[in-house]
Protein backbone atom coordinates (compact mmCIF):
# COMPACT_ATOMS: atom_id res chain seq x y z
CA UNK A 1 0.00 0.00 0.00
CA UNK A 2 1.38 3.21 -0.04
CA UNK A 3 2.96 5.59 2.46
CA UNK A 4 0.28 7.54 4.02
CA UNK A 5 1.56 11.03 3.11
CA UNK A 6 1.97 10.43 -0.44
CA UNK A 7 1.73 12.91 -3.15
CA UNK A 8 -1.61 11.91 -5.49
CA UNK A 9 -0.59 10.12 -8.85
CA UNK A 10 -2.25 11.68 -11.74
CA UNK A 11 -4.68 8.93 -11.36
CA UNK A 12 -6.22 10.47 -8.07
CA UNK A 13 -9.96 11.50 -9.96
CA UNK A 14 -9.69 15.43 -9.65
CA UNK A 15 -6.57 16.00 -7.97
CA UNK A 16 -3.45 16.93 -10.98
CA UNK A 17 -0.30 16.02 -10.46
CA UNK A 18 1.32 19.44 -8.41
CA UNK A 19 3.58 21.20 -10.98
CA UNK A 20 5.41 22.03 -7.68
CA UNK A 21 5.83 21.23 -4.51
CA UNK A 22 7.18 23.40 -1.80
CA UNK A 23 8.97 21.67 1.28
CA UNK A 24 10.20 24.50 3.29
CA UNK A 25 8.57 27.91 4.21
CA UNK A 26 10.47 30.57 2.36
CA UNK A 27 8.81 33.54 3.84
CA UNK A 28 7.42 34.18 0.84
CA UNK A 29 3.61 35.92 1.54
CA UNK A 30 2.46 35.26 -1.81
CA UNK A 31 2.97 31.38 -1.34
CA UNK A 32 1.07 29.80 -3.66
CA UNK A 33 -1.28 26.46 -2.76
CA UNK A 34 -4.20 25.62 -4.67
CA UNK A 35 -5.13 22.38 -6.65
CA UNK A 36 -1.84 22.89 -8.95
CA UNK A 37 0.89 24.17 -6.74
CA UNK A 38 1.28 21.84 -3.74
CA UNK A 39 2.81 21.68 -0.08
CA UNK A 40 4.91 18.95 1.01
CA UNK A 41 3.89 17.05 4.24
CA UNK A 42 6.85 18.33 6.13
CA UNK A 43 5.84 22.03 5.37
CA UNK A 44 4.90 24.04 8.25
CA UNK A 45 5.20 27.35 8.69
CA UNK A 46 7.86 29.75 10.42
CA UNK A 47 6.53 32.52 12.61
CA UNK A 48 3.60 30.75 14.03
CA UNK A 49 1.87 32.22 16.92
CA UNK A 50 -1.25 30.42 19.63
CA UNK A 51 -4.46 32.44 18.55
CA UNK A 52 -6.30 33.88 21.80
CA UNK A 53 -8.54 30.93 22.72
CA UNK A 54 -11.33 33.59 23.46
CA UNK A 55 -11.29 34.64 19.71
CA UNK A 56 -11.68 31.38 17.93
CA UNK A 57 -14.12 28.74 17.86
CA UNK A 58 -11.38 26.06 17.41
CA UNK A 59 -9.24 25.85 20.56
CA UNK A 60 -5.17 25.28 20.66
CA UNK A 61 -4.67 26.68 17.07
CA UNK A 62 -1.70 28.83 15.32
CA UNK A 63 -1.66 31.98 12.69
CA UNK A 64 1.58 33.23 11.27
CA UNK A 65 2.30 36.23 13.34
CA UNK A 66 2.04 39.12 10.52
CA UNK A 67 -1.19 38.00 9.66
CA UNK A 68 -2.98 37.42 13.27
CA UNK A 69 -1.43 41.20 14.07
CA UNK A 70 -3.38 42.17 10.98
CA UNK A 71 -6.29 40.14 12.04
CA UNK A 72 -6.56 41.73 15.43
CA UNK A 73 -6.48 45.28 14.23
CA UNK A 74 -9.42 44.28 12.08
CA UNK A 75 -11.25 43.09 14.18
CA UNK A 76 -10.94 45.90 17.17
CA UNK A 77 -11.70 48.26 14.23
CA UNK A 78 -14.94 46.43 13.45
CA UNK A 79 -15.81 46.36 17.15
CA UNK A 80 -15.31 49.99 17.60
CA UNK A 81 -18.00 50.06 14.78
CA UNK A 82 -20.22 47.48 16.80
CA UNK A 83 -19.56 44.45 14.42
CA UNK A 84 -17.86 41.19 15.90
CA UNK A 85 -16.89 38.02 14.64
CA UNK A 86 -14.58 35.35 15.52
CA UNK A 87 -12.05 33.06 14.04
CA UNK A 88 -13.05 29.14 12.70
CA UNK A 89 -9.37 27.90 11.38
CA UNK A 90 -6.40 29.31 10.81
CA UNK A 91 -3.19 27.53 10.64
CA UNK A 92 -3.95 23.41 9.33
CA UNK A 93 -1.38 20.85 9.08
CA UNK A 94 -1.06 18.48 6.58
CA UNK A 95 -2.27 15.51 9.02
CA UNK A 96 -5.32 17.94 9.94
CA UNK A 97 -6.01 19.13 6.59
CA UNK A 98 -6.02 15.32 5.56
CA UNK A 99 -8.69 14.54 8.51
CA UNK A 100 -10.90 17.19 7.24
CA UNK A 101 -11.19 16.57 3.56
CA UNK A 102 -11.22 12.11 4.20
CA UNK A 103 -13.99 13.52 6.42
CA UNK A 104 -15.58 15.89 3.69
CA UNK A 105 -15.36 12.73 1.16
CA UNK A 106 -17.19 10.22 3.74
CA UNK A 107 -19.71 12.77 3.58
CA UNK A 108 -20.26 13.76 0.26
CA UNK A 109 -18.84 12.18 -1.85
CA UNK A 110 -15.69 13.28 -4.43
CA UNK A 111 -16.64 15.24 -6.58
CA UNK A 112 -18.22 17.99 -4.60
CA UNK A 113 -15.55 17.29 -1.56
CA UNK A 114 -12.81 18.57 -3.95
CA UNK A 115 -15.32 22.16 -4.79
CA UNK A 116 -15.05 22.85 -0.75
CA UNK A 117 -12.18 21.11 0.88
CA UNK A 118 -8.67 21.14 -0.58
CA UNK A 119 -7.06 17.34 -0.82
CA UNK A 120 -3.57 17.32 1.53
CA UNK A 121 -0.81 19.20 0.47
CA UNK A 122 -2.98 21.61 -1.18
CA UNK A 123 -4.56 23.75 0.86
CA UNK A 124 -3.78 27.52 1.85
CA UNK A 125 -4.28 26.43 5.52
CA UNK A 126 -1.28 24.76 5.41
CA UNK A 127 0.78 28.03 4.52
CA UNK A 128 -0.32 29.76 7.96
CA UNK A 129 -1.55 32.36 6.07
CA UNK A 130 -5.52 31.89 5.84
CA UNK A 131 -8.30 32.20 8.12
CA UNK A 132 -11.86 31.01 7.99
CA UNK A 133 -13.95 33.75 10.19
CA UNK A 134 -17.56 33.23 11.57
CA UNK A 135 -20.13 34.91 13.96
CA UNK A 136 -22.33 34.48 16.09
CA UNK A 137 -24.92 35.25 13.58
CA UNK A 138 -24.01 32.45 11.62
CA UNK A 139 -23.73 29.77 14.63
CA UNK A 140 -19.97 29.82 14.06
CA UNK A 141 -20.35 27.78 11.25
CA UNK A 142 -19.35 28.61 7.66
CA UNK A 143 -22.05 29.34 4.84
CA UNK A 144 -21.96 31.71 2.18
CA UNK A 145 -24.57 33.64 3.37
CA UNK A 146 -21.93 35.46 5.62
CA UNK A 147 -21.78 37.76 3.13
CA UNK A 148 -25.44 39.00 3.55
CA UNK A 149 -24.61 39.59 7.12
CA UNK A 150 -22.84 42.99 8.58
CA UNK A 151 -19.80 40.83 9.84
CA UNK A 152 -19.31 39.56 6.17
CA UNK A 153 -20.28 42.93 4.46
CA UNK A 154 -17.98 44.67 6.78
CA UNK A 155 -14.65 42.42 6.07
CA UNK A 156 -15.64 41.81 2.38
CA UNK A 157 -15.62 46.06 2.17
CA UNK A 158 -12.54 46.65 4.83
CA UNK A 159 -10.28 43.75 4.54
CA UNK A 160 -7.90 45.14 2.21
CA UNK A 161 -7.14 47.73 4.31
CA UNK A 162 -5.58 45.08 6.58
CA UNK A 163 -3.68 42.50 4.34
CA UNK A 164 -6.43 40.33 3.72
CA UNK A 165 -8.14 38.89 0.24
CA UNK A 166 -11.49 36.77 0.16
CA UNK A 167 -9.55 33.95 -1.56
CA UNK A 168 -12.26 32.08 -3.39
CA UNK A 169 -14.26 34.71 -5.19
CA UNK A 170 -17.54 34.07 -6.54
CA UNK A 171 -17.37 33.90 -10.79
CA UNK A 172 -13.45 32.84 -10.48
CA UNK A 173 -14.76 28.83 -9.66
CA UNK A 174 -12.90 27.63 -12.65
CA UNK A 175 -9.87 29.51 -11.96
CA UNK A 176 -9.37 28.73 -8.06
CA UNK A 177 -11.07 25.43 -8.38
CA UNK A 178 -13.48 26.02 -5.30
CA UNK A 179 -16.97 27.73 -4.79
CA UNK A 180 -17.62 30.49 -3.60
CA UNK A 181 -16.17 31.36 0.44
CA UNK A 182 -16.44 34.64 1.82
CA UNK A 183 -15.06 33.83 5.05
CA UNK A 184 -12.03 32.33 3.93
CA UNK A 185 -9.56 35.37 3.65
CA UNK A 186 -5.79 35.22 2.55
CA UNK A 187 -3.07 37.73 4.16
CA UNK A 188 -0.84 38.88 1.24
CA UNK A 189 0.02 42.09 2.81
CA UNK A 190 -1.88 45.67 2.61
CA UNK A 191 -0.41 46.53 -0.92
CA UNK A 192 -1.52 43.68 -2.93
CA UNK A 193 -4.30 43.39 -0.95
CA UNK A 194 -5.66 46.41 -2.24
CA UNK A 195 -4.78 45.80 -5.77
CA UNK A 196 -5.96 42.19 -5.90
CA UNK A 197 -9.28 43.57 -4.21
CA UNK A 198 -9.79 46.50 -6.24
CA UNK A 199 -9.17 44.43 -9.30
CA UNK A 200 -11.23 41.81 -8.24
CA UNK A 201 -8.99 38.84 -9.33
CA UNK A 202 -7.87 35.57 -7.78
CA UNK A 203 -4.27 35.41 -6.43
CA UNK A 204 -3.83 33.09 -9.36
CA UNK A 205 -4.51 36.07 -11.70
CA UNK A 206 -2.02 38.00 -9.63
CA UNK A 207 0.63 35.44 -9.76
CA UNK A 208 -0.03 35.03 -13.40
CA UNK A 209 -0.52 31.40 -13.40
CA UNK A 210 -4.34 31.09 -13.99
N1 LIG B 1 -11.77 25.16 1.93
C1 LIG B 1 -10.45 25.41 1.38
C2 LIG B 1 -10.46 25.33 -0.10
C3 LIG B 1 -9.44 24.47 1.97
O1 LIG B 1 -9.79 23.34 2.29
O2 LIG B 1 -8.28 24.85 2.04
ZN1 LIG C 1 -10.51 28.38 4.71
Amino acid sequence: SEPENSQPSSQTPGIPTPVRTLSSDNGDRLILANKQYALSSTFVPTDLVAVDGSLSTNQGIYFKREAYDAYLNMLNDAKAQGIDFCICSTYRSYNTQSAIYNNYVANYGLEYANKISAYPGRSEHQTGWAVDITSKAMNYGLSQNFINYPEGQSINANCAEYGFKIRYLKGKEDITGYMYEPWHLRYVGVDVAKEIMAKGITLEEYLGVA
